[in-house]
């Protein structure tokens, strides 16, 4: 899958350079390719930035070198969404990531400052995708993480393709508890069951598991999901062994 990076500030995303996504890389599933806006200015200083019409504190992002940087990345990837990262976006999740991890491409717009001028928004984007209600001081975090989320969602950029699908929201729950050695820890067992050597109690094991922290840390999860009957009594068994 490629990526196209508009950013004032490609520097940072040279943080990807490191485990599984930088592997991907090596071994050419991903390609991230970054624009700079700077690079599409036509004065002696560079500038890509200007104060809001109508006044008020912070600058914008004006709209022709990001208009010309997106073009640019339209024209190496003529078939890509283009994402503006945005607070004001949908917030992005575990099946936004699968979703996408099908695409061969994507352009995703970092903003920096007070964000863009809007005319850009209503030119290019596609979507607007956030990674949660708060603010941050610019998009290239947000490319980071949604990246390295997507990326894992692509056969083999994680060696283990079944530890991928065992992750937290995958499946729509939460991850059961894990353990190494020692097997007791300052008194703190591992269960048995996970010492038998019994691989379909294992699994029973850790369905239940999965299916009570689900329950307890995220009930809002469960209340939008359809459990199946069996899902329904393992649940119960799991909540009667809390009281
Ligand atoms: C300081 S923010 C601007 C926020 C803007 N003034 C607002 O209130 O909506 C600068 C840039 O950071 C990025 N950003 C900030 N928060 C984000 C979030 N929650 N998710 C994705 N990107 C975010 C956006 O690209 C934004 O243009």
């Amino acid at each position: 899958m490629k990526f196209g990076i508009i950013t004032l500030f490609p520097e940072m995303l040279e943080t990807m350079k490191f485990g599984v996504v930088h592997r991907a890389i090596q071994r050419k599933i991903l390609d991230i390719v970054c624009i700079n806006p700077r690079d599409y200015t036509d004065d002696k200083n560079r500038t890509i930035d200007d104060a809001p019409f109508g006044g008020g504190p912070g600058m914008i992002m004006m709209a022709k070198p990001l208009d010309s940087a997106i073009c640019a990345a339209k024209e190496n990837l003529p078939t890509a969404k283009i994402i503006y990262l945005s607070p004001q976006g949908k917030k992005f999740d575990q099946a936004l990531a699968k979703k996408i991890a099908t695409a061969d491409s994507l352009v995703m717009i970092a903003g920096r400052y007070d964000g863009i001028d809007q005319r850009i928004i209503d030119e290019h984007v596609d979507e607007e995708w956030s990674l949660g209600d708060f603010v941050i001081s610019g998009g290239e975090l947000a490319a980071l993480v949604m990246i390295d989320a997507i990326a894992r969602c692509i056969p083999g950029v994680v060696g283990d393709a079944g530890s991928v699908m065992d992750d937290s929201f995958y499946k729509g729950l939460l991850k059961y508890p894990q353990y190494t050695r020692p097997e007791n820890y300052k008194g703190r067992k591992v269960p048995k069951v996970l010492l038998s050597g019994n691989h379909g109690d294992i699994a029973k094991w850790r369905q239940k598991h999965s299916l009570g922290v689900t329950w307890s840390k995220r009930p809002d999860i469960l209340d939008k999901k359809m459990l199946s009957s069996e899902e329904e009594i393992v649940l119960s068994e799991f909540i009667k062994e809390q009281q």
